[in-house]
């Protein structure tokens, strides 16, 4: 997979290049440019954002950067076939696991990180009309601008690529992995010793009884499900207790 991000902190994404996401590039997996926004900002102070028309607070980035930048992207030789260009915004459309299968299926994403009060209205539309653009946000809080979010997707889109996680098995059983039993969050895990503190690992794991295991398993994650996401339990898990 190609990913190309625009922003004004390239230094942000220094930590995609650490764990298993380091390793991926490294291998030719997941190919991730940076690019600095202000590349394409000509003016003496390389200046990227300008005061709200129409007056108000804070500071909006100017199109002409962007544009010159998208374009470069777009247009490179080695650019994917139809580029889906994805700008973070906390106005966007919820991204969740479902969305980050979806993503991991596309063969070039570009990540537009805005500041300050956003970007110019006039870059989304001029991006949508000429190919697709999706505005997507993490979760309904605030951050200071979309680098975070963009690290947050690209590291839950990338663990999802063919060759990224060493056993495919440990995807399958993921907290919001519908394959595991419905979206139900994860099991708690335990290791050894087989006592800490006075606190000892659930017998049953200890047992080398697999079915017993998998049962156990299976009635931590509806029980943990229930506690903390009861919205997200399938109607015949709940026992008449969804949404409680
Ligand atoms: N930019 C600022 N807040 C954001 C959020 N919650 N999600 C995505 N991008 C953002």
């Amino acid at each position: 997979m190609r990913i190309d991000v625009v922003t004004i902190f390239p230094g942000y994404f220094d930590a995609l290049e650490l764990s298993l996401l380091g390793k991926a590039r490294s291998r030719g997996l997941i190919d991730v440019r940076v690019h600095d926004l202000r590349d394409a900002a000509h003016d003496r102070h390389r200046t990227v954002d300008g005061k709200p028309a129409g007056g108000g607070a804070g500071m909006v980035m100017k199109p002409e950067p962007w544009g010159e930048m998208l374009d470069g992207i777009l247009a490179a030789q080695d650019a994917g076939p139809d580029p889906l260009i994805i700008f973070p915004s906390p106005a966007g459309e919820v991204f969740d696991q479902r969305m980050a299968r979806e993503l991991a299926g596309e063969s070039h994403l570009v990540f537009g990180c805005g500041r300050y009060e956003g970007i110019d209205q006039r870059v989304f539309d001029e991006y949508a009309d000429r190919g697709r653009v999706r505005l997507v946000s993490i979760g309904d809080y605030v951050l200071n601008g979309g680098e975070v979010a963009t690290i947050a997707m690209i590291e839950a889109i990338g663990r999802l690529l063919p060759g990224v996680i060493g056993n495919p098995e440990s995807l399958v059983e993921e907290s919001h992995e519908a394959s595991g039993g419905g979206a139900l969050l994860e099991y708690p895990s335990y290791t050894q010793p087989a006592e800490w503190r006075g606190r000892a690992v659930p017998p049953v794991l200890l047992s080398g009884n697999h079915g017993a295991v998998a049962k156990w398993r299976q009635e931590q994650r509806v029980e943990r499900t229930l506690r903390m996401r009861p919205e997200l339990l399938p109607p015949g898990l709940s026992g008449g207790r969804r949404g409680r």
